[in-house]
């Protein structure tokens, strides 16, 4: 029963619908921009420049060089670039890391952001930024990286490979597993975070073929979790993912499928309305062990050792890890901490019998006061 609690809305515009992208003018009008700077992914240039087309004058044209994590020297060319064609907003068309570089640019030149996702990461709706540089990726929050306007089309989806769109859909349900025990959650929050779940997990199947509900529900999902990324502090799991994916220059989304699992068998103990509410979403009492399966079927990778993750580097990780406090609802021993990522490394099944014996875990801590983000 909440009793006692804080929310804060974000201000957030949201067009969602197939075929949507074709509205991206209609925001310029809404938002009074008059020459933005299309972002993309190298890979996603042409899709970048049917934008400009369909902007006409007030495309200043297309800058298609987002990288994952966001490197320090992409957001210096991003927002070299937007100076240079002065430009007054940017329209970010791709997953987490075009629309990362946008909040690069929007932190540097304050620029308005319109976002046009094309994954289901949830970056979009969340008001932190991140960057890399030598290694080490350093995130905040910030009002000013918040897009003013979000369209969501699911046609966009389309073109997304079987596995990335599995792994994304995996990350963005990991927003929602993490705001179910988030120390700043609220009634809201978790409404939205056990109903984007239940989109995404109903959606989870039909991504390796061609089915438009299932892409529509995704981008539903995705929309919820992304927003309770944005309204909570997350814990051991994004931390774990963050100096995995920072560290190791590992793909995002897939470190996340991989990790989730273990991190849902060990908080479960600590964090019995997560794990009710999973049991829900995913028709079982072992929820850990039910994801797992469920993302190994459908072609997901079960291992960190796949992706390119050495089980001598698990130690750096570990201490990386408790080098600084975050918040958790289970204290998690430096000890559970390599056995997790062994397991992850070695693709085993998540422990949900071993991690629930006592002495384990201890009861929750409370929450830091820095928050940890991502
Ligand atoms: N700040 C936040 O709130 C937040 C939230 C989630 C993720 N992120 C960040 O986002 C990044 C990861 O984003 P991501 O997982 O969306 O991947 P991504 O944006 O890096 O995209 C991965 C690859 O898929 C391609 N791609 C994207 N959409 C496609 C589509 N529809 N069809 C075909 N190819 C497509 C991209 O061009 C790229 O090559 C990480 O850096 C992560 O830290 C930030």
């Amino acid at each position: 029963m909440w009793t006692d609690f804080r929310y804060q809305a974000q201000p957030m515009r949201v067009v969602f619908g197939a075929g949507r992208s074709s509205e991206i003018g209609d925001e310029l009008d809404h938002l009074g921009l008059e020459r933005v700077l299309v972002l993309a992914t190298p890979e996603q240039r042409a899709l970048a420049e049917r934008v400009a087309d369909s902007l006409g004058s007030r495309a200043a044209g297309v800058h298609a060089h987002a990288r994952m994590h966001v490197p320090r020297e992409t957001a210096d060319a991003a927002a070299d670039e937007a100076r240079s064609q002065r430009a007054d907003g940017c329209v970010a068309v791709g997953g987490g890391s075009t629309i990362g570089l946008g909040k690069a640019v929007a932190l540097r030149h304050g620029l308005p952001i319109i976002a046009v996702p094309t994954t289901y990461a949830g970056s979009e709706m969340t008001p932190v930024w991140g960057m890399t540089e030598n290694g080490v990726k350093t995130t905040g929050r910030d009002p000013a990286v918040l897009p003013r306007s979000v369209i969501y089309d699911p046609d966009l989806t389309r073109s997304l490979p079987p596995e990335l769109a599995v792994t994304s859909a995996v990350n963005a349900l990991a927003h929602a597993v993490e705001a179910l025990y988030a120390p700043d959650a609220s009634p809201i929050i978790s409404l939205m975070a056990e109903e984007g779940a239940r989109a995404i997990v109903a959606a989870l199947p039909g991504l390796t073929g061609d089915d438009d509900a299932a892409r529509a529900g995704a981008l539903y999902g995705s929309w919820l979790c992304g927003a309770v990324l944005g309204a909570t502090t997350m814990s051991l799991h994004h931390k774990l993912c963050h100096v995995l994916g920072g560290t190791f220059d590992l793909p995002h989304a897939a470190v996340h499928t991989v990790v989730l699992p273990h991190v849902v068998a060990v908080n479960a103990p600590a964090a019995a309305p997560m794990a009710a509410a999973l049991s829900r979403v995913l028709g079982s009492d072992t929820p850990a062990t039910a994801l797992w399966e469920l993302t190994g079927r459908l072609g997901a990778p079960t291992s960190l050792g796949e992706l390119g993750f050495a089980e001598t580097d698990v130690a750096r990780v570990v201490e990386a890890v408790a080098s600084a406090p975050y918040a958790n609802p289970a204290e998690v021993p430096g000890e559970a901490i390599r056995s997790l990522l062994v397991r992850a490394q070695q693709g085993e099944p998540p422990d949900e019998r071993a991690v629930a014996a006592p002495g384990t875990l201890s009861p929750a801590r409370p929450a830091p006061s820095s928050r940890y983000e991502r």
